[in-house]
């Protein structure tokens, strides 16, 4: 394995933040990922596992080894004569996994597809959108307890996932995860029930829709809201959207009949956090070398140069308005270090 020094880290995180690794190595198997601990672990280094990058806030430069895992394997079992269980490693793009599945004819990733960032990643905050999160998807994952080198295989229930939520992110980076194993099928029922997408098939008039189109749909609808990170550096939503009473909702509904919410299970309300954002004049904000993207406010981004303790202080001050004109707190989406 080939360890690295001062490693920058500009192009290994999406909101292109110019820090760097005091030590570095990419993992490429299991082997790889152990002999990473043990090299750690001897030389009494802190261990951070960077997946795509794609959800971190760096605010400083990482001291001790930052594995990176590069495994791409994606391999298919069989399960019935319309079901697969589909493993992928942990340095798999996300996206790639979602267009494999799709070519090699399986169905239950197609909502999920562009979202940037590797797979071993998807779980640690439970990637979801269109109406589907991966949670429904994962049977196992398998990952290495960093603090002990013992290797364990998760179940879905073990995992704890939540809304943009798992056990692997309430432990701040105990596990490195190697590789997600997922159900997926031939004959599974498309979901079409979250609104803009419902919206772009009316407009696309189609006879007969499969897994693919809703891919592609997904794909154009993502491409004219979320800014592409290779462009525009962003890390997706900044905020997880609040989850709030159902008393709290109807009161603000009264005040503001235009407020974005959906309905939970358990009789509490979800509401758009870009909705109150944008309500409140932030969406195509600048502020110096950050800012808020224009066309999604829940976004928030990089123009080039700016850094992490920049952007936490545009989204202290989001977070300070929403508070004061709606009484609602918002929580940050991605990791922040
Ligand atoms: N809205 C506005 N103004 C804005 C942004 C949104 O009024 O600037 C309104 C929209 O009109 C819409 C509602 O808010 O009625 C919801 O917007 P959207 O469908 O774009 O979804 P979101 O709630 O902002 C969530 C996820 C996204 C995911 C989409 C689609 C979170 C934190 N974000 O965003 O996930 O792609 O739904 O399912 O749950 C991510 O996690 O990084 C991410 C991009």
């Amino acid at each position: 394995m080939q360890f690295e020094q001062n490693k920058p880290l500009k192009h290994l995180n999406s909101l292109a933040f110019e820090h760097t690794a005091e030590h570095y190595v990419e993992a490429k198997s299991e082997d790889d990922l152990a002999e990473a601990r043990e090299h750690a672990v001897n030389k009494n280094w802190p261990l951070f596992i960077l997946g795509g990058g794609t959800n971190i806030v760096l605010t400083q430069n990482i001291k001790g080894l930052v594995v990176h895992p590069v495994g791409t394997s994606i391999d298919y079992q069989a399960t019935s004569k319309d079901q697969s269980l589909v493993t992928a490693n942990a340095g798999t793009n996300w996206h790639e996994l979602v267009l494999d599945s799709l070519r090699h004819g399986y169905a239950g990733l197609e909502n999920l597809s562009l979202i940037p960032g590797a797979a071993g990643a998807a779980p640690v905050q439970n990637i979801g959108a269109y109406g589907v999160e991966l949670n429904q998807r994962l049977v196992t994952l398998r990952a290495l307890h960093l603090p002990s080198g013992q290797w364990r295989e998760f179940t879905n229930k073990e995992c704890e996932f939540g809304y943009r939520t798992s056990l692997f992110k309430r432990l701040k980076g105990e596990y490195a995860i190697s590789s997600i194993s997922l159900q997926l099928s031939k004959s599974l029922p498309l979901n079409t029930q979250y609104a803009a997408l419902k919206h772009a098939l009316d407009e696309a008039q189609l006879n007969e829709v499969n897994a693919k189109m809703i891919s592609d749909l997904v794909c154009q609808i993502r491409s004219q809201k979320l800014p592409d990170p290779n462009t525009l550096s962003n890390v997706g939503s900044f905020f997880q959207n609040p989850i709030v009473s159902d008393a709290q909702y109807q009161s603000l509904k009264d005040k503001h009949p235009g407020l974005v919410a959906y309905p939970q299970s358990d009789g509490q309300v979800k509401l758009a956090a870009g909705w109150l954002i944008d309500t409140l004049g932030f969406r195509g904000k600048r502020d110096g070398a950050v800012g808020v993207h224009d066309k999604q406010a829940l976004v928030l981004v990089n123009f080039g140069g700016g850094t992490g303790e920049q952007l936490l202080a545009l989204a202290e001050t989001i977070r300070q308005r929403v508070k004061e004109s709606f009484d609602v707190v918002l929580k940050i989406e991605p990791n922040v270090m």
